[in-house]
């Protein structure tokens, strides 16, 4: 089965609530907040951008987005594919949309340029590691909050 066409949608008043029933499978609580959470996070909190994962129409996922105000790389967080909808080419699809929403639409997005994409994840999250790594995300030796960064230079 080919893997569906992936769009990454602003959070709105109008699709919050089917993001926010978007759930993890079991073990992977470990590696990931609410969906709830990271709308809060982003509703209430000036750096994060939380935005639906929407495949064939319907909202999937959840995943946000963030320039850091320092060094000015596009950080990826929070991602989260429903656990019905996984092992579907869902999450590369998302990583791949933000990707390119960033080589589009920056700078007018955030007001920086789009040179780096950046991201945290969980050392035995094997799978988000994988799907990472094979995106061209590299580590970089960093640790924050008990998980590794990597980095990917703007293709
Ligand atoms: C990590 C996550 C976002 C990946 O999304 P997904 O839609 O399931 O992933 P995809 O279908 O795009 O698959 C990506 C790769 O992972 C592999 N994969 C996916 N699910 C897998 C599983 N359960 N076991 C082994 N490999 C798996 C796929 O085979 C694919 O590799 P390939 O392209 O080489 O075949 C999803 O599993 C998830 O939401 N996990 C819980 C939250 C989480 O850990 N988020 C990451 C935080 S950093």
């Amino acid at each position: 089965m080919s893997a569906p066409a992936v769009t990454v949608v602003p959070a709105t008043e109008q699709n919050w609530r089917d993001i926010a029933r978007v759930r993890p499978a079991g073990r992977q609580r470990d590696w990931v907040a609410d969906a709830t959470y990271y709308l809060c996070l982003s509703a209430y909190g000036d750096l994060w951008r939380s935005c639906a994962i929407v495949a064939d129409g319907e909202t999937v996922g959840h995943v946000m987005w963030a320039v850091d105000p320092d060094e000015g790389s596009h950080w990826i967080g929070g991602l989260l594919v429903d656990a019905g909808r996984q092992g579907h080419g869902i999450g590369r699809g998302t990583v791949l949309a933000l990707l390119d929403l960033w080589e589009r639409e920056e700078p007018s997005l955030s007001g920086t340029p789009f040179r780096e994409a950046a991201l945290s994840v969980s050392p035995d999250n094997e799978v988000a590691l994988g799907l990472y790594r094979s995106l061209g995300f590299l580590e970089t030796g960093e640790v924050e909050d008990d998980e590794i960064v990597l980095r990917r230079a703007r293709g």
